[in-house]
């Protein structure tokens, strides 16, 4: 699997696995990648990447700051059900996961947190729009101490404090989008979900609106629904917010 570059603009994946062809559109600054690629109705397969967001989005309306020293990117996927629909995000995570993986050691926080030594690395957003879902992905490259501490973000880390020296950027993009680009039957991307998901066997606290509860995370549905054992109960928790306790970040 090799990734091509054309006229810096154009990236296909050739070889065993072929899936997408994507269009990239590079930004010095935008508000969010997501944005752009949603309000412009961009078509399956187009790639969205920023050196810095004025307006990043995160999961439950929240802001997601994005300085120079990150990495901001957005990508159109299609979908044929809405079990594959509601699965993208599942694929992402261990997608990046994966990519991440090669540099420090790090897990998944249920449902797409990518999180090392128990602080967020990486958030991942997935909006849906017309039959498209888009993956929006920010990840701390280079970012410092001193950055996460003036801006009040305890439980956020980058690549550059795990591995003590500065990442490319460029690098990561190419091999996120290789990874994205290949196949993988949903059995295999569950079972390494699995493997690296941090909140699985653990005490939670779910956060639903006003509704908070302790539960005991247990097992993942096939579309990556998290299972829960509350007061002995069964309970699948398909929205909303879960805190793990002994790791809460914003
Ligand atoms: C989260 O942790 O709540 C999700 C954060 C997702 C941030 C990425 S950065 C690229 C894309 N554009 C956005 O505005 N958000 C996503």
């Amino acid at each position: 699997m090799r990734l091509l570059r054309l006229s810096g603009e154009k990236a296909c994946l050739l070889g065993k696995g072929l899936l997408m062809d994507f269009k990239i559109y590079k930004f010095d600054e935008t508000t969010s990648t997501n944005t752009v690629l949603k309000e412009g109705k961009y078509p399956v397969g187009s790639v969205a990447v920023a050196r810095c967001q004025s307006g990043g989005r995160g999961r439950g309306g929240r802001l997601f700051r994005s300085p120079s020293t990150g990495l901001y990117m957005s990508v159109v996927f299609g979908f044929e059900t809405l079990a594959d629909k509601l699965f993208m995000p599942v694929r992402a995570a261990v997608d990046v996961c994966d990519v991440l993986r090669e540099y420090t050691e790090c897990g998944i926080k249920w449902p797409n947190d990518i999180v090392a030594q128990g602080k967020k690395l990486c958030g991942i957003l997935a909006e849906g729009f017309d039959d498209r879902v888009i993956i929006g992905i920010g990840i701390n490259v280079n970012t410092t101490p001193e950055f996460f501490r003036e801006n009040g973000l305890p439980y956020a880390t980058s690549l550059y404090i795990q591995t003590g020296r500065e990442q490319s950027t460029d690098k990561i993009f190419n091999e996120l989008l290789e990874a994205m680009g290949k196949h993988r039957s949903k059995e295999e991307v569950m079972d390494s979900y699995k493997k690296r998901c941090q909140t699985l066997g653990r005490e939670i606290r779910v956060i639903q609106g006003n509704n908070e509860y302790n539960a005991a995370a247990v097992d993942l549905t096939e579309c990556g629904e998290l299972v829960v054992i509350k007061d002995g109960q069964r309970v699948v928790v398909n929205s909303g917010e879960v805190s793990v306790r002994s790791c809460e970040y914003a």
